[in-house]
């Protein structure tokens, strides 16, 4: 399975998947493309340092219409199977998911459907948590749809919120000790669906001819 990750930032998700190719953790696809919304992000640089082809699509400079147009023509020219959005701040238009049904899967920091959805992103997912008062958060792993955060659920994982938590605090913990491993353990369990899915439509072509 030929997967593109999306990423805006740090890309210490997609550092996590990369990590887990080498660890043969995850055996069912490989990284070919990594895009990014902005110039010069760790993300970039860290599918550089292993040879993956880095591309920024600048958000600001393209617009909404063309920055779509240049994401399907890079997805379609690299045969792009599956679209991870790791840390992706740009919400991707109907038209880019509609090209890509349930081939899209995003990883968001909280327990959908709480904090989750349109303005809740970084450190403001764990402020409204924190202010809300839960006493369990952690991350989900979902398909997306055209709407924000609300397509189906493949994975979720919970910790405790601890009184002393601060949004920076509550937000490295779920990273760290949830998204890194619940990220690639569900791309790869994905993947052997799609590889599934794929061998068994090529046995039902073959059987027509
Ligand atoms: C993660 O918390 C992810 O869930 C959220 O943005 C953060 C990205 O971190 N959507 P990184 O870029 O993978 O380091």
């Amino acid at each position: 399975i030929r997967i593109a990750v999306l990423a805006s930032g740090s890309g210490t998700n997609l550092q996590a998947m990369l990590d887990a190719v080498d660890a043969g953790l995850l055996r069912h696809g490989t990284v070919v493309l990594v895009v990014s919304d902005k110039h010069d992000v760790p993300a970039l640089r860290r599918a550089k340092q292993k040879g993956i082809t880095a591309v920024a699509l600048d958000k600001k400079q393209l617009k909404t219409a063309r920055f779509e147009s240049e994401l399907l023509d890079l997805l379609s020219a690299y045969r792009i199977d599956l679209v991870v959005l790791a840390g992706f701040l740009t919400i991707l238009g109907g038209n880019v998911v509609r090209q890509y049904p349930e081939r899209i899967l995003n990883i968001h920091p909280s327990l959908i459907p709480s904090f989750c959805g349109k303005g809740y992103y970084g450190r403001r997912v764990h402020e409204a948590a924190l202010a809300r008062g839960v006493k369990l958060s952690g991350a989900t792993v979902h398909i997306v749809s055209d709407e924000a955060d609300a397509g189906p659920i493949l994975a979720q994982r919970a910790l405790q919120v601890q009184d002393d938590d601060t949004p920076e605090s509550l937000g490295k913990r779920i990273l760290e000790t949830i998204e890194w491993k619940l990220l690639p353990e569900t791309v790869e369990h994905y993947c052997q669906l799609l590889e599934h899915e794929m061998n068994l439509n090529t046995a039902l072509q073959a059987q027509r001819y």
